[in-house]
């Protein structure tokens, strides 16, 4: 089955065709971050108008990359939420527009778990449930046991920040730009201190009995000691600082998640997971544990947002409804399934 996804939730455009939940044929993303790099962060004003302006070739390339007529798909799939209003409304509206001049089904699909669904993109044998997952995108921080398709359960979140915004806001305040993620990375990568020194920064909620976050201390953390300290030569040393704190409590806490359930996959998703150190870290800590658990990431371009996932999700969950009855949800949470 061959599924046009579409995605603009946020600030990236994108449409992918994937067949059968796996085989990526196209996968296209055009982005308006740069826009955004003056400000620091996304206006959802100009964020929607650039949506309006790429979608529709966005989706022309897509078909042309997948060698595609539309008469060679089989359905459609969206994302509906969460995500910003405008952006997802241009989403939206057209797909119900195409679904209905080309006769297709068409899929609500939910972006955070759709993320989930890069770890099916690849090549490799699929994920085996159950299987715990960690979503850790610009807004959200997900941890959920995952029964099989369509049977979720949340075990843990954050309470204030997510961990993409917690990279971007202590990365404003070391003065790089948006977005946060990728620039602390890139600094902290021409840090020399090894990762086991690097402790300035506190992380909440480390040893608590449970599986909640909360990462909005850390701003205030980095923003002291940016306050108390006379030089900014430090720079390297301090994202490599809230990078370790970041990567820290969360592989921590979820480490403890897999001890505790014992399921038979590991899933990492959301454009966090394209760190690089958090990745290692998660592959280094999964090696010592018994029983083994079988770790999957996907590969950093298909953490961060794209429609792949979105296509693969709705392959998997293939319930399509009447393109009339689809909305726009910018407040869906991941256990609001559909
Ligand atoms: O999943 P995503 O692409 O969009 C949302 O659904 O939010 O995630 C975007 C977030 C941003 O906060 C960005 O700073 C972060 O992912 N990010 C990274 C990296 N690449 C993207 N964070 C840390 N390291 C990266 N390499
Ligand atoms: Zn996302």
């Amino acid at each position: 089955m061959k599924i046009l996804g579409i995605e603009t939730s946020c600030d990236e455009t994108a449409a992918a065709v994937v067949e059968d939940g796996a085989r990526v044929l196209s996968n296209v993303v055009a982005s308006s971050a740069s826009l955004h790099v003056e400000t620091g962060g996304i206006i959802p004003e100009q964020a929607a108008r650039q949506q309006i302006v790429s979608l529709i070739p966005v989706i022309d390339t897509a078909m042309a990359q997948a060698k595609c007529q539309k008469t060679d798909i089989d359905s459609l799939a969206v994302t509906i939420g969460p995500g910003l209003v405008g952006s997802l409304l241009v989403g939206v509206e057209t797909a119900k527009t195409l679904a209905y001049l080309w006769k297709k089904p068409i899929v609500p699909v939910n972006h955070l778990l759709a993320h989930i669904y890069a770890n099916w993109l690849s090549p490799h044998p699929p994920p085996r449930f159950p299987a715990l997952v960690l979503v850790v995108s610009g807004g959200h921080t997900d941890m959920v046991l995952m029964k099989d398709h369509g049977c979720l359960w949340w075990i843990g979140g954050t309470r204030d920040d997510a961990a993409g915004e917690a990279f971007d806001k202590t990365a404003r305040l070391l003065g790089l730009p948006y977005p946060g993620g990728p620039a602390i990375a890139a600094k902290a990568e021409k840090c020399r201190i090894a990762s086991n020194k690097l402790q300035i920064f506190p992380r909440p909620m480390i040893s608590k009995n449970n599986f909640d976050f909360s990462f909005s201390g850390l701003k205030t953390a980095v923003k002291n000691t940016i306050d108390n300290s006379e030089s900014t030569t430090k720079d390297e040393r301090l994202a490599a600082e809230v990078q370790e704190a970041i990567v820290d409590v969360l592989v921590t806490k979820t480490i403890k998640a897999v001890k505790k359930y014992q399921p038979r996959s590991l899933l990492l998703a959301g454009g966090v997971a394209a760190n690089l150190r958090l990745r290692q870290k998660f592959k280094s800590e999964m090696k010592n544990l018994t029983p083994k658990v079988k770790f999957f990431v996907p590969e950093p371009r298909l953490c961060t947002d794209n429609a792949a996932y979105i296509a693969g999700c709705a392959y998997f969950n293939h319930s399509p409804i009447a393109w009339k009855k689809i909305e726009a949800n910018p407040q869906l949470t991941i256990a609001g399934q559909i």
